[in-house]
C-alpha cells in the first residue's frame, strides 16, 4: 500500500491548547494529509503542553521572556527548531506573540491562525466582547493565512453561531471555541492537500459550500 507523505505541522501555542488538542486529533485520524510533528510553546507553564505530551506529541518551550522586545532574536531561535523538524506547515493556537513582518513574510501561506470572530469584523482583544458591544446576531470563528497584519490575511475557513439574547462573552467564547475545534482541522486538511491557493487578499479552494447555506439569528418561531 502507498502512503501519502504527511506534511510536517507545527504548532505554536501560549496557553491552554484546546484548538492544538483538536489539531493532534484530526491528524490521529486515517488519511489526514498532516501529522503534528512538534509542538513550541512561548510560556514555559503553557497548559497545553501536558495535553501534547500525553498525546505523544514532542513539544518544545522557547521562553519569549528573556529575549523582552528584541522579537527577531526570539525568531532567530524559533526558525532554528523549525529547521530541526523540517517544518512545512505553522498552526497558531493562542499564541500570544506578535511576529515580525519578515518572520511572516518567510512563512507566507505557510502559516495559519484561528481568531474567534467572523473577520474581518473584532479584531485582536476581547473579540466576544467587541461583538456583543456591536449587538451582532452572528458571530463566529475564522481561520486565515498569516499576514504582517494581526488578525488579517485571506479566509480560509469561518464557522458561525447565533449570538443568544442573554450571552456573555464567556457564554458566547464557549459556543465559538467549539465551532473553533471544528473548522481549524478542517481548514488544516484543506491547506495540507493543496485545496486552497491564494489570489491577492483572497484564499480560493476547492471546497464547495457548506450543506445547509444559511444562518438566520434570531430565529422567529
Ligand atoms: C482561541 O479562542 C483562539 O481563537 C484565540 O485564542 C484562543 C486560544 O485557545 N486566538 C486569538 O484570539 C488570536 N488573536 P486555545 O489555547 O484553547 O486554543
Amino acid at each position: 500500500m502507498v502512503t501519502a507523505v504527511k506534511r510536517r505541522v507545527a504548532i505554536l501555542i501560549s496557553g491552554r491548547g484546546s484548538n492544538m488538542a483538536a489539531l493532534i486529533a484530526a491528524a490521529k485520524t486515517p488519511g489526514f494529509p498532516a501529522e503534528i510533528t512538534v509542538v513550541i510553546s512561548n510560556k514555559t507553564d503553557a497548559p497545553g503542553l501536558a495535553k501534547a505530551k500525553e498525546n505523544n506529541v514532542a513539544t518544545l518551550v522557547i521562553d519569549s521572556a528573556p529575549f523582552g522586545k528584541d522579537r527577531a532574536a526570539f525568531e532567530a531561535a524559533l526558525q532554528t527548531a523549525l529547521d530541526q523538524h523540517e517544518i512545512e506547515l505553522i498552526c497558531l493556537g493562542g499564541f500570544m506573540r506578535l511576529l515580525t513582518t519578515e518572520f511572516v513574510e518567510r512563512w507566507a501561506g505557510k502559516m495559519l491562525n484561528i481568531h474567534p470572530s467572523l473577520l474581518p469584523s473584532f479584531r485582536g482583544l476581547d473579540p466576544h466582547g467587541q461583538a456583543l458591544r456591536a449587538g451582532v446576531k452572528i458571530s463566529g470563528a475564522t481561520v486565515h493565512f498569516v499576514t504582517p497584519e494581526m488578525d488579517a490575511g485571506p479566509i480560509i475557513m469561518q464557522g458561525a453561531v447565533a449570538v443568544r439574547e442573554d450571552d456573555t462573552p464567556d457564554t458566547l467564547a464557549e459556543r465559538v471555541l467549539r465551532i473553533e475545534h471544528r473548522i481549524y482541522p478542517d481548514a488544516l486538511r484543506l491547506v495540507a492537500s493543496n485545496g486552497a491557493r491564494i489570489d491577492g487578499d483572497v484564499c480560493r479552494t476547492d471546497a464547495t459550500g457548506s450543506p445547509d447555506d444559511t444562518l438566520v439569528s434570531p430565529a422567529i418561531i
